[in-house]
């Protein structure tokens, strides 16, 4: 290969925009990738379309390297699940890898390769707005969910063309920026990088995710695109990793912008040094760094290992044997929003959802509730409803509520959207809603923040709600009618006015291109809830950033305001949810709890489980959590750590018994030693169907310190449940 075509190899390109695919693929792109100079197109997608492009790779270029094509396909291709944020809060993996199954079942069909997905960055910071793309706060949590989508992405088999490359997003700790903006610095110690932001990362290259994106932000200011002790020692050191590293969009170029270099060749340098394989649109490694690789025999041996990379993603995925496999037009129109795929958004959407509040037992509504008034626009939103990052989703194929309601209640149903979320509410439109509401039985406000209220670059200062959805929700609360609401929603949100008193409160997150079915069969009762919050909502924005694993402080939060603690003076210690927070419109009751030993040796495991019984009159599933706390450390250890977790489908009036099965690896910690240790000493364990409901305790002892050689919380939890 010439220096020329290895830069080729390295160089990503994007096709076109996400709202206008393919459109830069010119005469002049064909004649790029005819002379080698590029190794994959991004915002491209149609079998027939790319057959043509890859052809001409093929076939006309001196060489004959297959592309890779990608796309950003986060929460479905056509077919859209829940925001990931709403997949995370079904707190079942299972759910998170069908949603991965099924796009990548779409997205392969339309000749695409390789996803930027998942995106596993914890999310402390309720300001921030890609808190949607993920998975939450919790270190061992977003794990489990890296892992699970990894497995529904990539198959058993990359070569098998229903499979796409994973790409485990965005290497290092993008979502610690401060203040919650948006691509801001990360300043945090060695000990949360490694403890909180890394772990998710550790499980999904452990997991065999082809591929890792790094963040656009820099770390106590080393930017991650040329971050060498994250990207060369740790990540191809100290954890082997062999697959292909892919810069953020233009984070090569904006290496100036961070101040670190002056040139686009400087620019360039570092991140090949840095080991960033692949370049993302700024185009610096094709165009300007042939000088650089021939006069530096460093950058030449970074060069080629980033191209053995590349090569061997297009190994993996069977693109020298079968260029394309991907591209076969029949395929993709039999799979697109095939009944089956619909089937699966409603299902995971069903089961995305939390009920935060039923107070008075409003919930599940009667199959005739009498006079419903149905209020607010996005009710009739089906934009918003599939989310940010939609691929190739497309509104009209969503069903909304509006229209599920009005084909479930007819007559009985009448609708005013009151107001949006932008700009000043219209009084005369607040006037409509109200007076339909007082004409009704009931009322379900539909409130929240639109799609483009989260995402990428949509970092809020304040997480109110929006201002045009107090004023409505204030004048349809001052009715006094019975209020259902339904809050969609990117992130947690201060949830004033709503939960007040006697609230009724079902997060449904962006549901996707099911969501009136999925939301009303959760409202009549045909679903019975089952989510849970990944990430907690804070009481209101001066309280965020909110996690529950926070370290207890020499003066821990005290609710008695006379003792001076770790809190703020004018609010409540608590959250207003907790992380796993959710209701159901069953009952459970824990008890039988066993451990299978006091004491937890090194080689040896621990099994900890316990009796749920489902006390109610109908079919439900509780989803039952396991927190730890390591009283005496090294260092101080979080207040509660998770690590367990198991969505239970239990019939009425039934008992499963939930058992799990952990390793002494599991309570290492990123000890003064730079090594992941765990102290002899005593560990307290917690189960519960939330973090905040505990219903049964235990303890038991590490016998002898344990060196592991990976982050605890990646590690995972086996499950078992007895008695199905
Ligand atoms: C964006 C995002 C990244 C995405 C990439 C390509 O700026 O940060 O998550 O994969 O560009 O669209």
């Amino acid at each position: 290969m010439t220096t020329a075509e290895k830069l080729g190899q390295l160089n990503q390109m994007a096709g076109g925009r996400q709202i206008a695919l393919n459109s830069r693929i010119n005469e002049a792109e064909y004649d790029r990738v005819r002379a080698g100079g590029v190794g994959s197109y991004l915002h491209v997608a149609g079998a027939e379309f790319l057959a043509e492009l890859q052809r001409v790779a093929v076939e006309e270029s001196r060489l004959g390297i297959p592309l890779l094509f990608a796309m950003d396909v986060v929460h479905g291709y056509r077919t859209m699940f829940p925001v990931p944020l709403g997949i995370a809060a079904t707190f079942d993996p299972a759910d998170a890898e069908l949603a991965a199954r099924v796009a990548a079942v779409e997205a392969t069909s339309a000749g695409l390769h390789w996803t930027f997905a998942p995106m596993i960055d914890i999310a402390r910071d309720a300001r921030w707005g890609r808190i949607v793309e993920g998975a939450g706060e919790e270190p061992f949590f977003v794990s489990a969910m890296a892992r699970a989508q990894v497995r529904g992405y990539q198959g058993t088999d990359l070569s098998h063309s229903d499979t796409i490359l994973a790409t485990a997003k965005h290497f290092g700790a993008y979502g610690a920026g401060a203040g919650g903006r948006d691509y801001d610095s990360a300043d945090i110690s060695e000990r949360t990088l490694y403890e909180v932001y890394l772990p998710p990362f550790w499980a999904a290259a452990d997991e065999g995710a082809g591929s890792f994106m790094v963040a656009f932000n820099d770390i106590g200011g080393v930017p991650t695109t040329a971050n060498r002790a994250l990207l060369n020692d740790l990540l191809r050191g100290s954890w082997d990793y062999q697959g292909l590293v892919v810069s953020d969009w233009n984070s090569v170029l904006e290496l100036i912008n961070h101040g670190v270099v002056e040139t686009r060749a400087e620019a360039g340098a570092l991140a090949l040094l840095a080991s960033v394989d692949m370049e993302m649109t700024s185009g610096i490694y094709a165009a300007d760094m042939a000088e650089a690789v021939e006069a530096s025999p460093e950058i030449q041996v970074a060069v080629d290992a980033s191209v053995l990379r590349v090569l061997m993603a297009k190994e993996r995925l069977g693109l020298f044997d079968a260029p394309l496999a991907y591209n076969d037009p029949a395929r993709e129109a039999a799979v697109m929003l095939s009944p089956e795929h619909r089937a699966a958004a409603r299902q995971v959407a069903e089961r995305s959802m939390v009920l935060l509040r039923n107070d008075t037992g409003l919930l599940p509504l009667a199959d005739a509730p009498g006079r419903v008034a149905l209020i607010g626009a996005l009710a009739d939103d089906a934009r918003s409803m599939i989310g940010s990052w939609k691929a190739q989703g497309q509104p009209e194929d969503v069903t909304t509520l509006l229209a599920t309601l009005q084909e479930r209640l007819g007559d009985n149903l009448v609708y005013e959207p009151g107001a949006g979320t932008r700009g000043e509410a219209d009084p005369e439109a607040i006037a409509r809603a109200v007076r339909a509401a007082e004409s009704a039985d009931l009322v379900i406000l539909v409130t929240g923040e639109d799609y483009n209220l989260s995402g990428e670059a949509r970092s809020r200062s304040d997480i109110a709600l929006p201002a045009p959805q107090q004023e409505l929700a204030r004048a349809i609360l001052a009715t006094g009618k019975p209020v259902v609401t339904v809050l969609m929603t990117g992130r947690p949100l201060d949830l004033e006015p709503l939960d007040a008193d006697d609230a009724t409160i079902l997060v449904a997150w962006f549901p996707g291109t099911e969501t009136g079915p999925a939301i009303a069969n959760v409202l009549f009762g045909d679903v019975s809830p089952g989510g849970r919050l990944p990430a907690s909502f804070p009481r209101r924005t001066g309280q965020a950033p909110y996690f529950m694993g926070h370290y207890p402080t020499g003066r821990p939060a005290d609710p008695d305001l006379s003792k001076d603690s770790a809190r703020y003076m004018d609010i409540p210690i608590t959250p207003a949810y907790a992380f796993g927070h959710g209701l159901s419109y069953a009952s459970f009751e824990y008890s039988g709890l066993n451990q299978s030993t006091d004491e937890l040796v090194q080689g040896g495991t621990i099994t900890i489980s316990a009796d749920i019984t489902n006390t109610s009159g109908i079919d439900a599933d509780e989803v039952v959590q396991l927190y730890v706390r390591d009283p005496v450390a090294q260092v101080a250890r979080p207040v509660q750590e998770m690590r367990g977790f198991s969505r239970v489908t239990i019939p009425a009036g039934e008992t499963r018994r939930v058992a799990f099965t952990l390793l002494p690896e599991q309570f290492a910690y990123f000890a003064p030693s730079g090594r992941f240790e765990a102290d002899a000493g005593r560990i307290d364990f917690r189960i519960g169907s939330s973090s905040d409901d505990i219903r049964l305790t235990g303890s038991f002892d590490l016998p002898a310190s344990v060196i592991a050689d990976a982050p605890g919380a990646a590690l995972v939890t086996r499950v078992e449940i007895e008695g199905e």
